[in-house]
């Protein structure tokens, strides 16, 4: 083994830029391999927007959000003839392996691309923490963090002026950002597409709270909860907050976190996952380990076939759930 490859792919998230300064520092000093750095995934794989990546390149970016290697939305499956033409590429190049660091997204065409060019490891990447497989994909602590610190934030000013807010977080299927957050920020009631409390449910907390003298609440609501009542296009966030004002006659606000969840410095727990993660993709190259995912299980970052993670979700579990059942209200 002489040369691998590494890309990222899908949304962006905190951690990214120590797994790829992992991988180089792995490949390079320990391994004596080159490492090639693909610009925006497999897009720069074919337009040859590429370089090989020296120490210099990772040197300063652990603590840096993002990733140097910019990224892609596109499906390499979208249009005929984009994989054959990848394939083309990829053996041209001469890799001797290729690390993607994508979410679930990326794992679809990450596998299709492992049964045609076996050499490939997969690194699981996402602030939604859905990626089954995994205890924690690289960027959920970090976006988890940034939740917390504004739930303490809004506690403030949600008391001062005895009002509802209702926190929107990104979370396209899964609620874990949500959940996590609402635990260890306080939240008074979690909503999550696996648990979507029906609204008299919500409305029910809230007023019980202010008979007790709560005069505010904090509600933590996930992008992908839905009500069959909500208009188009409006957010669950709103509808809640909508409710809360039009049944209640309480002051409400929303807050939608959004991109912000997927900005900036990685906890100093992403960067160590990612470390890890990257450092170990770079070793399952080695010992000819394609196909795999690195997961980190327990206490320990070990693999996974892709083709048992591909199109299955890892969703809040019942347990988590009951456990936060107990601080609402
Ligand atoms: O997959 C991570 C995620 O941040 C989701 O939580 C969110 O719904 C989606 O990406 C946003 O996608 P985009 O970055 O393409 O707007």
């Amino acid at each position: 083994m002489r040369k691998i490859g590494v890309m990222t792919s899908g949304g962006d998230c905190p951690g990214l830029n120590a797994a790829l300064r992992a991988i180089v520092r792995r490949a390079k000093k320990d391994h004596g391999l080159s490492v090639i750095g693909f610009m925006r995934a497999w897009e720069g794989l074919l337009e040859g927007d590429f370089f090989e990546m020296e120490f210099r390149h990772v040197s300063g970016i652990l603590p840096l959000g993002g990733t140097i290697l910019h990224t892609t939305r596109k499906n390499l499956l979208e249009k005929p003839g984009t994989m054959e033409r990848v394939l083309a590429r990829l053996d041209e190049i001469g890799l001797d392996g290729l690390i993607i660091i994508g979410g679930d997204g990326t794992l679809h065409w990450a596998w299709q691309l492992h049964k045609r060019w076996p050499k490939v490891v997969v690194i699981p990447k996402t602030i939604d923490n859905d990626v089954w497989g995994t205890r924690y994909s690289i960027g959920f602590d970090t976006a988890v963090s940034v939740a917390v610190e504004a739930l303490d934030r809004l506690h403030t000013t949600a008391e001062s002026h005895d009002r509802v807010f209702v926190v929107d977080v990104m979370g396209r299927a899964t609620g874990w950002i949500a959940i996590h957050a609402g635990i260890a920020g306080g939240a008074d009631v979690i909503v999550i597409p696996e648990h979507p409390l029906r609204e008299s449910e919500v409305l029910q907390i809230v007023d019980e709270r202010r008979a007790r003298g709560k005069s505010f609440s904090i509600i933590i609501v996930a992008e992908g909860v839905h009500y069959v009542a909500m208009k188009e296009k409006e957010s669950a966030s709103k509808y809640l907050a909508g409710l809360i004002e039009s049944e209640l006659g309480i002051s409400a606000r929303t807050v939608k976190l959004d991109y912000v969840l997927r900005g900036g410095t990685p906890t100093s727990y992403d960067r160590l996952l990612a470390t890890r993660m990257g450092y170990t993709a770079v070793d399952f190259l080695v010992a000819g380990k394609f196909g795999v995912m690195t997961s980190l299980r327990g206490t320990q970052i070990a693999s996974v076939p892709i083709q048992r993670v591909v199109g299955r979700i890892n969703r809040v579990d019942e347990a988590l759930w009951a456990m936060a059942r107990t601080f609402f209200g």
